[in-house]
């Protein structure tokens, strides 16, 4: 069970949401559906899973450029999530009330996974944790595509705040090509999108 799992109580989801807090995470969400549909990677059928989700905000603006995709998402507090996502996609996603580490050392997706998202997430996560859950990633659960939003600068570090953000190795090079990478308007120091895509 990943240590910092206390720190976000249900009513941390109505912070983080649709209807987020701070208007900069609305920005995020749409600068990652850009980001991957600049690939061209949002193709009709595809089984889309974001982890960590909260109320699903990156997917549905992924789901607005293409609304021909299959939904799937987790997160602690399942239904103080879906009571913070928007309509169009509460009945279609599959979403999972669970912590990560469990779902993924624990579990097997059911279909195969074409994009697997954590954004904003793992650095919330504790490194021993994270560390599992990217094994676990890499040798049972394969998705095609992995696009991780996370830290990638020590500089933005910072394990005592009430919210620990953690930074990551995330070693998926053995399995993963790094297919692109692309600094985030917000703190552009800290945070970038790193697309990942399985070799072979
Ligand atoms: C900063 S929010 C990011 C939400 C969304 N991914 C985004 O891009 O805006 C971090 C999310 O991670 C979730 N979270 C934190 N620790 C978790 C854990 N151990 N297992 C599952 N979800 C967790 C929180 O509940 C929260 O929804």
């Amino acid at each position: 069970m990943s240590k910092y799992k206390g720190s976000f109580p249900p009513t941390y989801q109505d912070r983080v949401g649709m209807w987020p807090q701070h208007s900069f995470l609305t920005e995020n969400s749409k600068e990652l559906a850009d980001f991957l549909d600049g690939h061209e990677l949002l193709k009709d059928g595809i089984n889309i899973f974001e982890i960590g989700s909260g109320g699903c905000r990156n997917l549905k603006y992924i789901h607005d450029k293409n609304n021909n995709v299959n939904l799937f998402a987790s997160d602690l507090h399942k239904e103080a999530s879906l009571r913070n996502t928007h309509e169009s996609i509460k009945d279609k996603v599959i979403f999972y009330g669970i912590d990560t580490l469990t779902l993924i050392s624990e579990h097997e997706p059911e279909e195969d996974i074409d994009i697997f998202i954590s954004s904003d997430h793992l650095m919330h996560i504790d490194k021993e944790s994270v560390i599992e859950i990217i094994d676990n990633l890499k040798t049972k659960w394969k998705p095609k595509y992995i696009l991780f939003r996370e830290l990638y600068s020590l500089e933005g570090q910072e394990i005592g705040r009430r919210w620990p953000r953690v930074y990551h190795e995330h070693n998926l090079e053995d399995v993963y090509d790094l297919i692109d990478t692309k600094s985030c308007k917000n703190n552009p120091n800290w945070y970038n999108l790193r697309l990942h895509k399985l070799k072979g």
